[in-house]
């Protein structure tokens, strides 16, 4: 059930979201955040990486080194919603997670489902492990899960 993407253009345009910052090298992380964030897709494109390079006066190569550094930035489309699982220890001590959404959402780790409405990526310690096992979606954290409680933060999302 692994979901072929369309493009998706950012719902504004480019130069008006680099136009908000001045032009320092030292605005390169939020830029790309405010950039990620315009798209429906929560992604950056080659032409926003582009275009911040030229309004930046650095180098592609040096805008993409930083864009694909960082986790909290994709380069590909991804869905409506991020589901980011904790795969570390204390998380994963009580029972997989990850395994759960794999097998509610029919997808692996790093895919989209076909409706473009969930990724499921897997993700460091959340920094909430006393609320293990743990997951976010959009940044919002969602602690001491169960399938039951998974299944009904999929089907809540999926009527947003
Ligand atoms: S180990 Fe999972 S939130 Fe810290």
């Amino acid at each position: 059930m692994k979901g072929d993407h369309l493009p998706q253009k950012p719902s504004g345009s480019i130069s008006a979201i680099l136009k908000e910052y001045e032009p320092r090298r030292e605005n390169l992380l939020p830029i790309l955040h405010r950039l990620q964030g315009s798209t429906p897709a929560h992604y950056i494109s080659e032409d926003a990486l582009r275009e911040t390079a030229a309004y930046l006066r650095i180098s592609c190569a040096e805008v993409y080194g930083v864009a694909s550094f960082y986790s909290m930035f994709s380069l590909e489309p991804r869905g409506k919603y991020v589901i980011r699982v904790c795969t570390s220890p204390s998380c994963s001590i009580h029972y997989s997670i990850i395994t759960m959404l794999e097998d509610l959402l029919g997808i692996s780790p790093g895919e989209t489902t076909s409706d473009n409405l969930v990724t499921l990526e897997p993700s460091s310690c959340l920094g909430v492990c006393e609320r293990a096992p743990a997951m976010m979606v959009d940044g919002e954290v969602y602690g001491d899960l169960t399938r039951e409680k998974i299944r009904e933060i999929l089907e809540r999302i999926s009527h947003e």
